[in-house]
């Protein structure tokens, strides 16, 4: 099951800085089942080259009215192209476009194909600041949604002027939400509710030090977002991280301590559909925690370690409808320790990653992962960012 599966997306893409991220926005779409056509601006070309997106999206890609083989020149049917997509993205929309789309004019092919296409047009303008909030394009971003033209909202923050505010062009992945929003108006998890646990859990030595480890939190926060870009209202119990999220669908409940994190997991298990484990929780915890910082006063110092709770496996136990995912971080004997824990904390499903995978694991963005199902089936996937691991363990939970 891919969201996207079968749709034909033509990606517009006009002169802009952001035009550098449209590689990454046809590798999203694509990996998610779309087909993927590429329509340029002259402009364009000098941001992204035209082979990057024919290569990226394995199509050829359009910038003029005929094709360069000046022998035998061919019309790059503009209407042909309108007519095969499902949907027309332009990505990034620059001040220049949107005003020629807003007038009817039509001196590239992008604009001849914006004029003839009869599908859904989808817009994600950028700019800088001061042109995005001058009149006269808020004014042609009005036109077009009276065209029934979708216009994206734009980001804010630092802009190739230096300046920072309102007028970056979306991210990829959230043009790619806005369209499976659009293709597919009831979500795979809409009302269902998914906690998920993420990031490191500290255990206080004394009042300065504790013991840690080196997760980042990445993992369970690329399953947060996508699981509330899937409809998902997702309750996320994290321990200590730099990460941020900031989705309307997320909950966050920052924790330190595996006891604090387990007490927030009994809180809400109960009500939820799906309960992922991606924290790496401490094992063992200090027997006593001083109420004083230790001193070097003595040559050794020996500490009296306890086990902590292991909060999926108290998940295992006690699941009643709950759908119930682990993982396993392994350096060695990897399959058969990642079925063994599925097996003896009584889960569903287990995603696996390996330590001895360059690119994988703690820290970094990327991951390559095995998700070992119930029926010990596997399916692996390769390395890929933490975003798009976790739309490959929905895909899996959401097969079943
Ligand atoms: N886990 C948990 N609570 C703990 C320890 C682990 O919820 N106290 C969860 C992790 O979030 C992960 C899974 O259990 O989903 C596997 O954790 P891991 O540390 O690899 O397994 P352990 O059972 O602790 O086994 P070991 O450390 O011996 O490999």
């Amino acid at each position: 099951m891919s969201l996207l599966s079968g749709k034909k997306i033509l990606l517009g893409i006009s002169g802009g800085i952001a035009a550098y991220k449209t590689p990454l926005l046809v590798r999203g779409l694509i990996k998610l089942g779309a087909e993927v056509k590429v329509v340029m601006t002259p402009a364009a070309k000098e941001f992204v080259t035209p082979l990057t997106l024919a290569t990226v999206s394995k199509n050829e890609v359009y910038s003029t009215f005929t094709a360069t083989d000046l022998d035998n020149p061919v019309w790059n049917d503009h209407v042909a192209l309108g007519l095969w997509a499902d949907v027309l993205l332009i990505a990034p929309a620059t001040s220049n476009t949107l005003s020629a789309m807003a007038h009817g004019r039509c001196n590239n092919l992008l604009l001849a194909v914006y004029l003839s296409a009869k599908c859904p047009v989808f817009v994600a303008p950028a700019m800088d600041l001061d042109m995005y909030s001058h009149p006269s394009n808020q004014n042609n971003l009005k036109t077009l949604t009276s065209f029934k033209n979708k216009i994206l909202p734009v980001g804010e923050g630092p802009l190739a002027s230096g300046l920072e505010g309102k007028g970056r062009m979306l991210e990829p992945q959230e043009i790619i939400t806005s369209l499976i929003n659009f293709f597919t108006p009831k979500l795979p998890l809409k009302d269902k509710q998914v906690l998920i646990t993420a990031g490191p859990t500290y255990e206080a030595i004394d009042p300065v030090r504790f013991i840690g480890n080196h997760a980042s939190g990445k993992m369970g926060f690329a399953l947060a977002e996508v699981a509330a870009n899937l409809g998902a209202s997702v309750i996320l119990i994290s321990g200590p991280t730099a990460e941020k999220i900031n989705h309307p669908n997320v909950k966050l409940i920052r924790v330190v301590s595996a006891d604090a994190m387990f007490e927030k997991v009994k809180e809400h298990f109960d009500s939820v559909a799906i309960a992922i484990a991606a924290a790496a929780v401490a094992d063992f915890k200090p027997d006593k925690v001083k109420a004083q910082k230790i001193k070097k006063e003595k040559a050794n110092l020996s500490l009296s370690l306890k086990p902590t709770e292991d909060i999926l496996a108290y998940m295992g136990l006690h699941k009643k409808h709950q759908y119930l995912l682990g993982f396993a971080l392994e350096t060695d004997n990897e399959l058969e320790n990642a079925k063994g824990k599925l097996q003896r904390k009584n889960l569903d499903g287990i995603v696996l990653n390996s330590l001895q995978d360059k690119g994988a694991g703690f820290s970094v963005s990327t991951n390559k992962i095995t998700f070992i199902h119930a029926d010990h089936s596997i399916k692996s996937f390769p390395l890929q960012s933490k975003i798009e691991c976790a739309q490959c363990i929905y895909e899996q939970i959401l097969a079943l």
